[in-house]
């Protein structure tokens, strides 16, 4: 069934490259409005390189030229200003949000007892707290509208644990557990909340982890992969087709579940 996502808006955070960048071209194929948040700067922690502001740029002129609109924001998840101006100004252009995509996050390797405390404060106000800003100001717009999805990007580490990641499993389960909850609460209003949980995806995350870890993008998938199929990885452009599927209307009564893009690997 086509995915009949003509002339609605996504509100996509982390999308400068990677898993948010594909998902907004693949959002923007089927006709989907575009408002692209990004920190588009590198942070001292994790290190590795973070989007761009040329990288939102040229998003922003690849969408267009597939005939729809597209807002760029400069700004932090953790940052409720940012936020705010960045939905103020999504909503004056598009009038509405129909599709949350909570995306951005970050990852980095440590044993749990050698985690600095502003390591574990970076990894979970990001990936944790992040979506919760970003959410709790868009929830009430889709509660007018009696309308909206969430879709948070967790991984597979928040359904598993995973070696020298514990404050990113801990950040991804929190993802899971807002999920569950978010679709209890808004459920009454039309109000769609779906998790995913790709294993390792080959994106500039990946790139930026091998860097630090003086290893390679694959081996570094592998390491906390182990998928059943033969893949080091899964492509940003599955990630992407997989949440165009979740926010249209063929899966209008999936809430609260979590959907697993694994290659096999939780199977085990
Ligand atoms: N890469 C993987 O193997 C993998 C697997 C499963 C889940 N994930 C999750 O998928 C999501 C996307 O990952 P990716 O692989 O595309 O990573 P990526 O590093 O390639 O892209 C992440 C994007 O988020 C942005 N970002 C980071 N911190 C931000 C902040 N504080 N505010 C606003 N934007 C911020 C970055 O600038 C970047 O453009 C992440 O939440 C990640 O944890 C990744």
């Amino acid at each position: 069934m086509p995915a009949d996502l003509k002339n609605k808006t996504a509100f996509i955070t982390g999308a400068a490259h990677g898993q948010g960048r594909a998902t907004a071209i693949a959002l923007a194929k089927e006709g989907v409005h575009i408002a692209a948040f990004d920190i588009a700067k590198q942070l001292k922690y994790p290190g590795y390189a973070l989007g761009s502001v040329d990288e939102l740029e040229s998003l922003k002129k690849e969408i267009e030229e597939l005939g729809v609109q597209c807002i760029i924001h400069k700004g932090d998840v953790r940052n409720d200003n940012d936020i705010t101006t960045a939905i103020k100004g999504s909503q004056s252009q598009f009038k509405k949000i129909d599709i949350l995509f909570n995306n951005a996050g970050i990852c980095a390797y440590g044993l749990a007892h050698e985690l600095t405390e502003e390591e574990w404060d970076a990894m979970i106000d990001i990936n944790l707290k992040g979506p919760w800003l970003v959410a709790r100001r868009i929830i009430p717009l889709m509660i007018q509208q009696r309308s909206g999805v969430i879709i948070n990007n967790s991984s597979v580490a928040g359904l598993r644990g995973m070696n020298r990641l514990s404050h990113y499993a801990a950040s991804k389960w929190g993802l899971t557990g807002l999920t569950k909850s978010w679709a209890i609460e808004l459920a009454p209003f039309n109000i769609r909340v779906v998790s995913i949980h790709p294993t390792g995806v080959n994106s500039p995350m990946n790139d930026g982890l091998a860097i630090l870890e003086n290893s390679t993008p694959p081996e570094i998938a592998e390491r906390s992969a182990g998928n059943l199929m033969n893949v080091p990885w899964v492509e940003p452009e599955d990630v992407a087709n997989a949440v165009v599927f979740l926010a249209s209307d063929n899966c209008r009564f999936v809430t609260g579940s979590q959907f697993v893009l694994d290659a096999g690997l939780l199977s085990k």
